[in-house]
This record gives C-alpha cells, sequence and structure tokens, in this order.
C-alpha cells in the first residue's frame, strides 16, 4: 500500500511517499518547504504568513514528493494529513487539499494527530514495538509525558505548565542573538562547551510529579544577559549555550525518569523537534542502556515536522484497526485529556 502523508500544522509544508508491503515501512520521499527565513524577521511563526506560504507551496511539494519516489500520483492508496494540532489556517490549507485530492483520486483520506506523528517517526526505527510504553513529546509547542497502551489509549504524566522545551530553546536563543528556531543553533554551538559554566535554574526537578516548567529559565537568561556584557556573551556563546542545554536537558531526563519508574515501562519513545538534540539522545541513552530500557528515537531527519510522520501514524493506526475517519480540524487537541 502506497501512502501520501501531508504535514501542514506549523512552518514546514512537508509531503512523503510511504511503502507499506510485507508489515515493513519504507519511505520513499520526504521533501519539504521550510518557511523559516519567511518568519525569521519576526522571531517567530506569523500564522497568517505561514497559511499564505502553505497555499503556495503544497501542490508542488506534493509533486516533488511523488516524483522521487518514483511513483505516479495514481499509485497512492490513501492520504494522511494532520488536523491538528496546530496553527488553524495552516492546517486547513493541508486539510483542503488533502481532500481535494482524495476526492479527485478516488481514494481515502484520514486526518491525524501531529503529537502521534512525531511518536510514529520513532515508531518507524522500531517497527516491531508494541504498547505499552513511556512516550516522551518534546516539540516547539508541546512538552509531555504520556503512557500509551494497545488501543491508542493514552494517559498524561504530565505536561509543561507554561513553555514547551522547543520554545524555551528559541526564547532564551533568542535572548542570547540567536535566530529562531534556535534549538539545533544551541546544540550546535554548545557541543564542546563547558556545561558547568553557569548553572541555569531546574524549576520542578525533584518534585513527585511529571511536570514541567520552564518559563523561570527564561527569565534567568533575560537576568544572564542583562547582568553581563554583550562581549562576555559573546565570548562565551559556547560554554552558556552548553550550560543552558544541560539545564534544559536535566530536567527532560529527571522528569522522564521519574515516570519510568512509576509505570514501570521497559520501553521509552521521544518524538518531536528537541528529539533532534544531541545531548538528550546521549543522556536519555545513557539512563536507558543502564537500566534494560528499550529506547526509541527518530531518525534525526525525521525529529522535526516532516510528512512521513503523518504517513506512519496513519500506519500504525491501521495496524491496530483503528483509523478512524475524518475528524474535524482543531488548533488545539491533546494526546490525553
Ligand atoms: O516538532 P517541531 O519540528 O515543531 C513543533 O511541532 O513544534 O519542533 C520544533 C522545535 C523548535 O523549538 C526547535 O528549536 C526545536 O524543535 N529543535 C531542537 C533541535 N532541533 C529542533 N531543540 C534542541 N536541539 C535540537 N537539535
Ligand atoms: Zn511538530
Amino acid at each position: 500500500m502506497i501512502w501520501l502523508g501531508i504535514e501542514s500544522s506549523c512552518d514546514e509544508t512537508a509531503c512523503a511517499i510511504l511503502k507499506d508491503e510485507n508489515g515493513h515501512v519504507e519511505v520513499l520521499s520526504n521533501p519539504l518547504y521550510s518557511q523559516i527565513k519567511e518568519h525569521a524577521v519576526f522571531g517567530g511563526v506569523v500564522p497568517e504568513v505561514a497559511a499564505r506560504e502553505h497555499l503556495q507551496k503544497i501542490s508542488s511539494i506534493t509533486s516533488e514528493a511523488v516524483e522521487q519516489a518514483g511513483i505516479s500520483l495514481h499509485d497512492i492508496d490513501a492520504i494522511a494529513f494532520t488536523t491538528g494540532p496546530g496553527l488553524m489556517g495552516p492546517l486547513l490549507v493541508g486539510a483542503s487539499f488533502a481532500r481535494g485530492l482524495s476526492k479527485d483520486l478516488g481514494i481515502p483520506a484520514y486526518g491525524m494527530n501531529h503529537l502521534e506523528g512525531h511518536l510514529a517517526a520513532a515508531w518507524l526505527t522500531a517497527q516491531d514495538l508494541e504498547p505499552p510504553f513511556l512516550t516522551l513529546t518534546v516539540s516547539g509547542g508541546h512538552t509531555e509525558l504520556v503512557l500509551e497502551e494497545p488501543g491508542f489509549k493514552y494517559t498524561s504524566l504530565g505536561r509543561t505548565r507554561d513553555d514547551a522545551a522547543g520554545e524555551a530553546f528559541d526564547k532564551c536563543g533568542k535572548l542570547l542573538g540567536l535566530q529562531y528556531p534556535a534549538g539545533a543553533t544551541i546544540g550546535r554551538l554548545g557541543k564542546d562547551g563547558n556545561r558547568k559554566f553557569h548553572r541555569f535554574p531546574r524549576a520542578l526537578k525533584g518534585d513527585d510529579s511529571g511536570e514541567f516548567s520552564f518559563s523561570g529559565l527564561k527569565t534567568a537568561v533575560l537576568r544572564y544577559t542583562e547582568t553581563n556584557s554583550p562581549e562576555f556573551i559573546q565570548q562565551n556563546l559556547g560554554d552558556i549555550c552548553a550550560s543552558l542545554e544541560e539545564a534544559i536537558v536535566d530536567i527532560l531526563v529527571s522528569k522522564t525518569v521519574w515516570a519510568l519508574k512509576k509505570t514501570k515501562m521497559k520501553s521509552l519513545v521521544v518524538g518531536g523537534g528537541v528529539s533532534a538534540n544531541g545531548r538528550l539522545r546521549e543522556v536519555l541513552g545513557t539512563y536507558c542502556e543502564r537500566h534494560n530500557i528499550r529506547l526509541c528515537f527518530p531518525d534525526r531527519s525525521l525529529s522535526t515536522d516532516n510528512g512521513a510522520m503523518i504517513a506512519a501514524a496513519a500506519i500504525r493506526r491501521v495496524r491496530q484497526n483503528m483509523l478512524k475517519d475524518i475528524p474535524e480540524v482543531k488548533p488545539w487537541m491533546p494526546l490525553a485529556e
């Protein structure tokens, strides 16, 4: 079966072709158009601008996906697109395009949860993995620990009270003079830096809950930039980025360890843009190896938003006979209530 996956919830227009054959899924193509440049001047994503860009690019990115996969449009058997969570305008562009194409080709189109997509990206690297398992979703809009049980039964163990982990990277990066989105840049600049150069706060670390809070970290970075000269910040940027990354990773890992102990799960699935972070992979990897926990990260190229993860989410649902028909487009749609 050939799937077309369409992702348009935020600032990437992404389409992918996946082949599901003999119980194995292969990504045949996964092109995307990133709107980073359009939004960088504003320091964040502008929903109206994003919707217009999606409208302009979605058709050509779909053609690109089909061409790169070496198939024709008529070889596609089904479409999966993102229904939320995300920005309303961008979601509507993807949904309208998917529904139009489905009608034209006479094939079904299914609306998928973006967060389920991020977790499905990790499943692509571990296709034999069956629930129950613990999941950690860390993206620009979400930070949440969720227990997934068979039948897509989700139980939240805690989420962020304020900013998401990716948002913390982006906002702190902005204060340090880095361009949006700053997560990958902070990871790169801090790679060989001194992680103990400055101790940024770790809110809620050590409390008996799966809740996160990152807004205090943002304030701490603001104070840090106010009390140190721009020259000092520039000269020590590598060490500051390393220390900042360490604080975020430390919070994420300690809460995940708390949830692993609480649920006694032996598998952990991580998804979302921040799952591309090398330090998070390293520290969680060390813990899971030591405690004999199966750890599933997406391929780095599938950590941030892409079309393959949306088709993969649909395929996971097919496997469990739980592919529902198109739900309404919802800008706010958590995995677990
Ligand atoms: O999942 P995603 O592509 O979009 C949302 O669904 O939000 O995540 C984007 C977020 C951004 O905040 C970005 O800074 C962060 O993921 N990110 C990273 C890295 N790559 C992307 N954060 C830390 N380290 C990275 N290597
Ligand atoms: Zn995402």
